[in-house]
């Protein structure tokens, strides 16, 4: 086990060489806000009990002495005592753990067609519903492709929002806690007629943007109807691999989405991609139905254009999708933020009746994080 071997500190800083030669330089102000003394630190939640403004700005370390496994640290002006336990450096030191961003492109597994030489993510619903070792697999491949398949899922209709209670949330919208995806007359989208849908992703004039889409197959007798999904990280590494300004353009130009109805009104200001603070792809917006007009500096029109184009180009490229058709009972689930889907055309004969709804990603990560720890053994 690694061990402290020696320490140094001067008022702004506190200095540690550790047993296996790595070292941790502490900013005096990081340590007294990550104080975890009881009058710092609620004991029972771990929430921080201190605002900013009540550290004094002149914070500055006045002493240091290790007593066994601890460093303990009075910090000036105050003549605060604060603990550190030698784990709890080790864990948290901004030297030793670099910050990790798993929700952003650098977190995830790319992929395109050739991913899945092995098979695509799927599960059985009832070992699902079963197993916390396959609903912790299932949901770790929503987390690192985006997607699952659930097979066996039963054909009820509203059974859909059952499976999100597996691990998550439903998020009502306008089209209610779930929508059916079939031909209707008048239909107030392009979704609900036998049109095939270029890839897309669903909602984006929503703020926020629901999650994950789940489809769940209830009936499926038609000619067509293919389901397709596209990584839509893996093509936003494409576009910047293959013309960065183009990249730059769509993560930084905001655009506006719209969408209306007889009762509805909802309106979204985004860029298409999001990026995090290290320029890596958190979320993809995408769906050339509900762009609004595009109302950008006359200088950013052309631009735009282009890098929009280059983009919905590489997205509908054969060797970036993959393409199944969904029976019935079977469900997809994915990543709304990043894998787009797409439909094929259908025939008018046949029935093909889908019962789609929204949860979103955080409910689902959370349940994820718990079934691990509880599995840890097994996983
Ligand atoms: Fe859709």
């Amino acid at each position: 086990m690694n061990t402290i071997k020696s320490f140094s500190f001067k008022t702004d800083q506190l200095t540690i060489e550790w047993q296996d030669g790595r070292q941790s330089q502490l900013a005096a102000i990081w340590l007294r806000d990550h104080c975890q003394m009881p009058e710092c630190r609620d004991p029972h939640s771990g929430q921080r009990l201190l605002n900013i403004t009540d550290i004094p700005a002149d914070t500055r370390i006045q002493s240091v002495e290790q007593i066994d496994d601890k460093l303990v640290v009075v910090f000036a002006p105050e003549n605060h005592v604060s603990e550190f336990s030698t784990n709890w450096l080790l864990d948290n030191c901004y030297c030793l753990n670099k910050q990790s961003d798993d929700r952003s492109e650098q977190g995830k597994k790319l992929w395109q067609t050739n991913s899945f030489a092995n098979g695509l993510p799927r599960f059985d619903y009832a070992s699902f519903c079963q197993s916390g070792i396959t609903r912790a697999t299932a949901l770790q491949a929503v987390k690192d492709y985006g997607f699952v398949l659930l097979d066996g899922v039963p054909c009820e209709d509203g059974y859909i929002l059952q499976v999100i209670g597996k691990f998550g949330y439903v998020r009502e919208t306008n089209y209610g806690p779930l929508f059916n995806v079939r031909t209707e007359v008048n239909a107030n989208n392009l979704a609900f007629t036998n049109l095939g849908l270029g890839c897309h992703l669903d909602n984006p004039y929503r703020d926020p943007v629901p999650g994950i889409q789940l489809l769940h197959c209830l009936e499926s007798s038609t000619t067509g109807g293919e389901s397709i999904l596209q990584d839509g990280f893996m093509a936003a590494n494409v576009l910047r691999d293959e013309n960065p300004e183009h990249f730059k353009t769509l993560s930084r130009q905001w655009i506006n989405y719209r969408f209306q109805d007889s009762c509805t009104d909802l309106h979204s200001r985004v860029a298409m991609f999001e990026v995090n603070d290290l320029n890596q792809v958190i979320k993809v917006r995408y769906n050339n139905r509900s762009i609004d007009t595009l109302r950008l500096e006359r200088s950013q029109i052309k631009p735009f254009y282009a890098a929009y184009r280059h983009y919905a180009e590489i997205i509908e490229r054969e060797e970036l999708q993959i393409s199944f058709k969904l029976g019935a009972g079977e469900l997809m689930m994915f990543d709304n933020t990043r894998v787009l889907h797409a439909r094929k055309s259908y025939s008018d004969g046949g029935i093909r009746h889908l019962q789609g709804a929204y949860s979103d990603l955080d409910g689902l990560y959370s349940t994820l994080s718990m079934l691990q720890a509880e599995n840890h053994n097994d996983l």
